[in-house]
């Protein structure tokens, strides 16, 4: 699907059809024509109301948050979708900062198009082909047409690459393995020319990476260590991102129950998240110099498997005492987090991870917690979710919870003694592997909720989502508004 703003007024652009967004009820707006029409019909501009008039397709949006503007957009590129009409065009709205709106539009498009055919034996091609905005009549303020079309390529390119990261996710265990996955890796930086390194299981071997080894190694699929670098001339700031990359959970030893394994192909959610976001970061020519890096490991049942009560020596040297295998996530993070630390002196490390279901309880299944030590770095990332449109809160650490994940015969324990406050005390694990002095540079963002939902959410569909790509994304582009 090809999207473009023309400057031109509405009526001269040729389209099949016209999307025409109701926003607020406000059928008084000068862009709505059919007012007597839409009264006769109960028309009343909910979110998730269509009608189409002529050749005038009217969509209710519940404000002009810039939120709603994109699940409407969305709805009308699924209802156009099933149609025949091969281009429509849409009047840009006006109302405070131009490149937002425009950028909500194309989002909404842009995500809203999805869909995930990899396994229907029958393909259907969208017939719609082209969408044209205008900057139309309706615009009634100073209007800057390079920021706009600049908007237009942004959304465009963080919107692709968040549909990336869904593909990935919504791959199947025995399709993206932990090696797929790292070729995956190296496809994306030898297009975009970034350095690409893969280590397998003998590294984590010689590098006492006891931990993430262990829950590898009951699986066929053998598991990769992925770092990948984007390392733009003239860098404001260096980011690391460390991604939680299991291609399957079954739970390991203490195995999940069947009804909780369905949809553990999404436990690698964190680590395609990361892939997105380097997909994305020298085509939105960001001057930050990033790093990607991925934990990709399978953890299965086996003869050869770890077990409840074995002691695993992490990169840093730290013993953990395992009571509960399916607390695995925590053990790969420690590892590449050390890794991390090792190899980048960086401003930023943001781990993202599908690390606990007590996340999803504590938050609901849409919004992704965020975990660390400064409230500022805390309230800069609450910051550029909301304006991706990605929703988040806060969950604080304490000296209470701490005391949980002790242990009596190892350093620290992987999971806590309490059956309460499981984000907050998986968070707290993972902060026994980040250094003093990078105790304020550290996120953890847990995305266990959002990353995958069996029904379809807003602009998401059924599936993965591509939780995390849009925020951390932002995060970026804030930092280089900064200065
Ligand atoms: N991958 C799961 C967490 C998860 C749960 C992700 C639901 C997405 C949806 C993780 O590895 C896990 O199993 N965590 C355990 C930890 C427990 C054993 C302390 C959990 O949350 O139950
Ligand atoms: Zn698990
Ligand atoms: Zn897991």
């Amino acid at each position: 699907m090809n999207i473009a703003l023309e400057d031109k007024k509405i009526k001269d652009i040729k389209s099949d059809i016209e999307i025409v967004l109701v926003i607020d009820n406000n059928q008084k707006h000068k862009w709505v024509k059919d007012t007597k029409e839409l009264k006769i019909q109960n028309f009343s501009a909910k979110e998730g109301e269509s009608i189409i008039i002529d050749s005038r397709l009217y969509i209710g949006v519940d404000s002009f948050e810039h939120d709603d503007i994109r699940i409407s957009c969305a709805n009308a590129i699924k209802i156009l979708r099933d149609k025949n009409y091969k281009s429509a065009k849409v009047g840009l709205y006006l109302n405070g900062c131009t490149s937002k709106y425009v950028r909500a539009m194309v989002d909404g498009f842009v995500l809203g198009a999805y869909s995930f055919d990899k396994y229907k034996s029958e393909k259907i091609d969208a017939k719609l082909k082209n969408i044209t905005i205008s900057n139309s009549e309706y615009s009634d303020k100073k209007f800057n047409l390079q920021e706009a079309k600049d908007a237009v390529k942004k959304a465009i390119i963080v919107s692709n690459s968040t549909n990336l990261t869904r593909d990935i996710v919504n791959t199947t265990p025995e399709d993206l393995t932990p090696i797929a996955m790292s070729k995956l890796a190296k496809k994306i930086a030898k297009e975009n020319g970034y350095e690409c390194i893969i280590e397998d299981e003998k590294y984590l071997e010689q590098n006492g990476m006891g931990a993430m080894l262990a829950v590898s190694r009951a699986s066929v699929h053998k598991p990769r260590l992925i770092h990948l670098a984007y390392k733009p001339k003239k860098a404001i700031a260096k980011i690391t991102l460390v991604g939680k990359g299991l291609t399957y959970d079954s739970g390991g030893l203490s195995l999940k129950p069947s009804d909780y394994m369905v949809t553990m192909k999404s436990d690698k959610s964190g680590g395609s998240a990361v892939l997105g976001i380097m997909n994305a970061v020298k085509e939105l020519n960001l001057p930050i110099e990033v790093h990607g890096i991925i934990g990709a490991v399978e953890n299965m049942i086996g003869g050869n498997a770890y077990k409840p009560d074995d002691i695993l020596i992490a990169k840093n040297g730290k013993s953990i005492e395992i009571r509960n295998t399916d607390a695995e996530g925590r053990l790969v993070l420690a590892d590449c987090l050390v890794y991390a630390q090792e190899r980048v002196e960086a401003d930023y490390i943001f781990d993202i991870a599908t690390l606990t279901g007590a996340c999803v309880v504590a938050l609901g299944e849409y919004t992704t917690g965020i975990m660390g030590h400064s409230n500022a770095l805390k309230h800069k990332m609450t910051k550029a979710a909301r304006s991706s449109g990605e929703l988040v809160g806060t969950l604080s650490f304490n000296k209470y919870l701490k005391k949980t994940i002790k242990s009596q015969i190892a350093d620290i324990c992987n999971i806590s003694s309490t059956r309460y406050g499981g984000a907050i005390t998986a968070g707290m694990f993972l902060d026994n592997f980040i250094k003093d002095k990078n105790r304020d540079k550290w996120l953890h963002l847990d995305i266990a909720g959002p990353a995958y939902v069996e029904k379809a959410w807003g602009y998401n569909p059924y599936g993965a989502s591509g939780a995390g790509v849009r925020m951390v994304l932002k995060f970026m582009e804030q930092l280089t508004q900064e200065g």
